[in-house]
């Protein structure tokens, strides 16, 4: 298992030149993570983590993960950003997207607290109406709006239907060790509690009881996600930077970025994907967004998204000289989960017995092919990851790949990767609006009010 990166459609655009001058610069980002001598080194945990992960910590995941998938029917996790994209999109890639909705799955899976919908938590709360339930509430801080809304919620529908002391063995809580509002509630309740170290950040967290939990208990092999995790740190850590895929990713988009790109479009050609695209856009946009720097992340499910997006890609937005503003990243996955072929039929009618015998794998890998080589076309560099199959290993190794890599492209930029400073704008706005007594509050409220 392992990823692996094919150049081979973006040779035109990043010379073996451009990659010898920038080679000096990853090489030193990645002695500054090694070392820990650079900004946000606070925040590092998940450089180790898979070496040193299997803890008490990591067994009591194991008995909670099974105490939950005997006990409920349905399993709500409650989280917001780094604390919920992680699991769902391990969930997707491992299992399924329909995964709740496939044969034997038990408990199915729902994730709340990550957005303000009320109609969402509504249909939420009518699709555990007579099932048994259990909540694992996911913050790190312990005072995320959005996922302690939920909560709150949900743990007086628990006590309700269950009474307090019954509530107290289906609530599981995942937050920092010594602080935080979640914190207090779940020691003054007796909730079961595991912590987010405090040396990793939330989009850097999907490897800890964060992820972990929810993983475990949608029935994927956790052993085996940390197994990835180690084989990309022994395969990638070292690794002189011509045969590093992490080191050159980095810097082929330090590269783009610094001849003009502003978009990195990520693309799968399978919607088992998007939620993995959904945990990239995090760990990118928020660790490089800064100081007026940074790509912006994007990312498409193919070829879905060819039929609505592909004419802005073969021909759309550039800039003032005419050079495309946007690059894809392109996840290849060369085994087929399943396959299915496509039918002769005697008439063919619908004329589709050109590919009839084929299998929808090839077809699907027929039409990456053709894209990368229309996009190239079209001056849009493509570069392809290859992957083996959509397992837990892979998945691990993954995780591994885009955040060391993330780390190694945030310090080339020159921006700290670790921290989020712009994300409180908002939340210190919204809370001076519904009250909240706060740091500039009435400068805040009177700013608002005009
Ligand atoms: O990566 C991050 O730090 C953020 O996306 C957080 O994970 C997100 O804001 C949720 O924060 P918390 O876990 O404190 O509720």
């Amino acid at each position: 298992m392992s990823v692996k990166l094919n150049e081979s459609y973006i040779g035109r655009f990043v010379s073996e030149k451009d990659m010898a001058e920038i080679r000096g610069e990853i090489e030193r980002s990645l002695q500054t993570v090694k070392e820990g001598t650079g900004a946000g080194n606070g925040y590092l945990g998940w450089r180790d983590l898979p070496l040193n992960y299997r803890t008490e910590e990591y067994n009591r995941i194991k008995t909670a993960a099974e105490k939950i998938r005997r006990s409920c029917d349905v399993f709500v996790v409650i989280g917001i950003g780094g604390s919920y994209l992680g699991a769902r999109a391990a969930i997707e890639f491992i299992k399924s997207p329909k995964f709740n909705e496939l044969p034997g799955t038990s408990p199915k899976i729902y994730f709340s607290g990550n957005d303000i919908s009320a109609a969402s938590l509504s249909e939420l709360i009518s699709i555990c109406d007579g099932k048994d339930i259990c909540v694992n509430v996911i913050s790190k801080s312990g005072k995320t709006t959005e996922p302690a809304v939920s909560f709150r919620i949900f743990r007086e529908l628990l006590e309700k239907k269950y009474g307090e002391e019954g509530a107290r063995e289906r609530i599981f809580v995942t937050t920092d060790a010594h602080k935080g509002a979640l914190k207090t509630l779940a020691d003054d309740k007796g909730y079961e509690s595991f912590v987010v170290p405090g040396n990793i950040g939330g989009r850097y967290s999907v490897l800890t009881s964060v992820g972990l939990l929810p993983i475990a208990v949608a029935g994927c092999d956790i052993d085996a996600i940390l197994s990835g995790a180690v084989k990309a740190r022994k395969d990638l850590i070292d690794a002189p930077f011509d045969v590093n895929p992490c080191l050159r990713y980095a810097a082929i988009r330090n590269i783009m970025y610094r001849t003009g790109k502003k978009v990195e479009i990520l693309a799968a050609y399978d919607g088992a994907l998007a939620m993995l695209n959904e945990w990239w856009k995090q760990l990118y946009g928020e660790s490089e967004g800064k100081e007026g720097k940074g790509l912006i992340p994007d990312s498409v499910i193919y070829t879905t998204d060819l039929h609505s997006l592909g004419q802005m890609v073969q021909e759309g937005a550039s800039d003032e000289n005419f050079n495309r503003i946007f690059f894809e990243t392109v996840f290849d996955v060369k085994n087929a989960r399943s396959d299915i072929s496509v039918p002769f039929d005697k008439d063919d009618l619908d004329e589709l017995n050109y590919i009839g015998g084929r299998t929808l794998h090839e077809i699907n890998a027929t039409a990456l092919k053709a894209t990368a080589l229309a996009h190239s076309d079209g001056n849009v560099p493509n570069l392809i990851v290859e992957l083996d199959s959509r397992d837990e290993k892979t998945f691990g190794y993954l995780v591994y790949f885009f955040e060391l890599a993330c780390a190694v492209s945030g310090y080339t930029l020159g921006i700290n990767p670790f921290d989020q400073p712009g994300v409180e704008a908002y939340k210190n706005n919204m809370f001076a609006l519904l009250g909240k007594k706060g740091e500039k509050f009435d400068e805040i409220r009177s700013k608002l009010n005009k």
